[in-house]
């Protein structure tokens, strides 16, 4: 393991006024956002869906510092056959790859899950790393309800996010380890707060007993914030700063960067929140995006599947990409 290389790839993910572009929905997911504006879950239509992210010049060479993908994205060209990762890499974004297999029901925790993946991942790694990928991701989800999350649920997935960690720093790649709260029910902030804290440390934890260097690792969390459904919505600058004081209690200096998922926020809130915690710097840690729903809505919207509107789609992911890359720098206004 070459930990500069690693710490190098990790630092360059979260370089300040860029993020991460999270288009590794699985196919279930993206037939789900393409349902939404009528169009077919096609592989072509996937592909040239994804090709106008990824040629989306202004976006990508500014804004964007990598792509995590999903695995038939990875291994897809372009319509004049140039491979996507290509496309990536030319535009000076680093393309990342979703190794996990999804979530499996965690046996005697009704309700709960448990990621799953790890058998034969040494091998795939060997061949995303051939094929480009620097980095990788990895998603345990948690939900909160009445009577959990568990400590079962939380340790597992803890366990599993890092001997997933482990085996991505062996084959030289740097892993997204993402340790997802979910903002699904009615719970509040604080509630969100205290989950979260037992999530991360747990999962820090693990990473440690598995010797996984911290300084070759990028950890993408929720925000603590209130739940969807909650009566009573905390304010930006709440968010803000528990989600803050959060981190600096459970994320360790070393971690070089932290890039937030934005879980079902609107574009803009996922923005001003990013923006209003760059007010309360300086922070340990590169502080940023890796956004998938809060930067896809808009261009997914505005090409609805048609030829003639791909400039439209390009405008509006660089017009979320700008302000996301804003916000990582806490220039950006409402
Ligand atoms: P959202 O930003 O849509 O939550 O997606 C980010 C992601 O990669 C979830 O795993």
């Amino acid at each position: 393991m070459d930990l500069t290389e690693l710490n190098r790839i990790a630092t360059a993910m979260v370089a300040p006024g860029k993020g991460i572009l999270a288009a590794d929905e699985s196919s279930g997911t993206i037939k789900k956002r393409f349902d939404a504006i009528g169009v077919e879950s096609t592989e072509s239509n996937r592909r040239d869906y994804r090709e106008m992210l990824f040629r989306s010049r202004e976006a990508m060479s500014q804004y964007i510092s990598g792509v995590i993908l999903y695995d038939e994205t990875i291994w897809q060209d372009a319509k004049d056959g140039t491979p996507l990762v290509k496309l990536i890499e030319s535009s000076g974004a680093i393309p990342g790859i979703k190794v996990d297999e999804g979530t499996q029901g965690l046996p005697m925790c009704p309700g709960e899950l448990v990621t799953v993946g790890l058998d034969k991942l040494a091998e795939r790694l060997k061949k995303y790393y051939e094929r480009g990928a620097r980095f990788a991701k990895w998603r345990a989800v948690i939900d909160i309800g009445s009577g959990i999350p568990s400590m079962t649920a939380i340790s597992v997935n803890a366990h599993a996010l890092a001997r997933y960690a482990a085996l991505c720093q062996a084959a030289q790649i740097v892993p997204i380890v993402e340790p997802e709260v979910l903002m699904d029910g009615d719970h509040d902030i604080d509630r969100c707060y205290e989950v979260t804290q037992r999530v991360l440390n747990k999962t820090f934890q693990e990473l440690r007993v598995q010797r996984v260097a911290l300084e070759g690792m990028v950890l993408k969390p929720n925000m603590a914030i209130s739940g969807k459904k909650c009566a009573k919505q905390a304010p930006v600058e709440e968010v803000a700063e528990k989600t803050i004081r959060l981190l600096k209690a459970c994320v360790p200096a070393a971690v070089p960067g932290i890039a937030f998922l934005s879980g079902g926020q609107s574009d803009e809130e996922a923005t001003a929140h990013l923006n209003a915690m760059h007010k309360l710097g300086p922070l340990p840690w590169g502080l940023t995006f890796s956004y998938g729903r809060a930067l896809q809505a808009a261009p997914q919207k505005a090409w609805s599947g048609k030829a003639e509107n791909v400039a439209a789609g390009q405008r509006a992911f660089s017009h979320r990409a700008r302000m996301n890359g804003l916000a990582s720098k806490g220039e950006w206004q409402s």
